[in-house]
């Protein structure tokens, strides 16, 4: 992986005042505002180093805003809302969340400079689910997003207006955990509220492979222009 700036980089110390233990990486395109942010999310137990190769591998120019998330399952498990148990969510706790994460990045973009218009979430099963929350509870936080593994997270009174959103899905055809059929029910809600769709399958499990990668990143280049 080529060289990512680590904790001593000055622009990741400002977590205090955004809320979030994160980092932040700006992008590389001309002027700040030029690029694309990638809002990394991790999956449970990870933390905020986890996502920022992917992100990079995704797009060696993107900003990337990588938080860690503040739910500890067990006093020791970071993830970004609290579960009663695997795959059922504990709902209350996932709309606040949602709602302070996306706090977070507004926040975010304001401090650091980057576009609060062209962000895109990039997440991984906890992260994703996440994600899928955002764009059904907050869909103004997020331009589009890249989701690996998710299931339904919640179901909205009222769906938003997902119609410029472009969303891919990456799942497993074996995942016991985010089901071909969690998958396939969240893909057709998202189309509901008429957001452009891709759902490619892998054959694999919940583990990201090497395919989710570059599925993912062929979907950024064929579709950065419209995000
Ligand atoms: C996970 O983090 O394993 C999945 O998102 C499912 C869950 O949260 O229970």
């Amino acid at each position: 992986m080529m060289g990512i700036p680590t904790s001593s980089s000055p622009a990741t110390n400002k977590s205090n005042q955004l809320g979030f233990t994160h980092r932040y990486i700006p992008s590389l395109d001309a002027g700040d505002r030029a690029g694309l942010t990638l809002l990394l999310l991790h999956g449970t137990g990870g933390n905020e180093d986890d996502l920022l190769p992917l992100g990079r591998e995704l797009d060696p120019n993107a900003g990337l805003l990588s938080p860690r998330g503040k739910i500890l399952e067990g006093g020791r498990i970071p993830r970004f809302f609290r579960r009663l148990a695997e795959g059922v969510f504990d709902i209350e706790d996932l709309k606040f969340r949602t709602h302070e994460l996306a706090g977070f990045v507004e926040k975010a973009s304001g401090m650091y400079g980057f576009d609060a218009h062209k962000v895109i979430a990039v997440g991984y099963s906890n992260g994703a689910n996440i994600a899928a929350s955002m764009l059904l509870l907050k869909p103004q936080t997020l331009s589009g997003a890249i989701l690996f593994r998710a299931m339904v997270p919640l179901v909205p009174d009222n769906l938003p207006d997902l119609s410029d959103k472009r969303i891919f899905m990456s799942s497993g055809l074996r995942d016991p955990i985010a089901t071909r059929q969690e998958a396939e029910t969240l893909s057709e809600l998202l189309k509901q509220a008429h957001a452009v769709v891709d759902l490619q399958w892998q054959n694999s499990g919940h583990e990201l492979t090497q395919d989710d990668v570059h599925a993912a990143k062929q979907w950024l280049v064929l579709n950065k222009k419209q995000l």
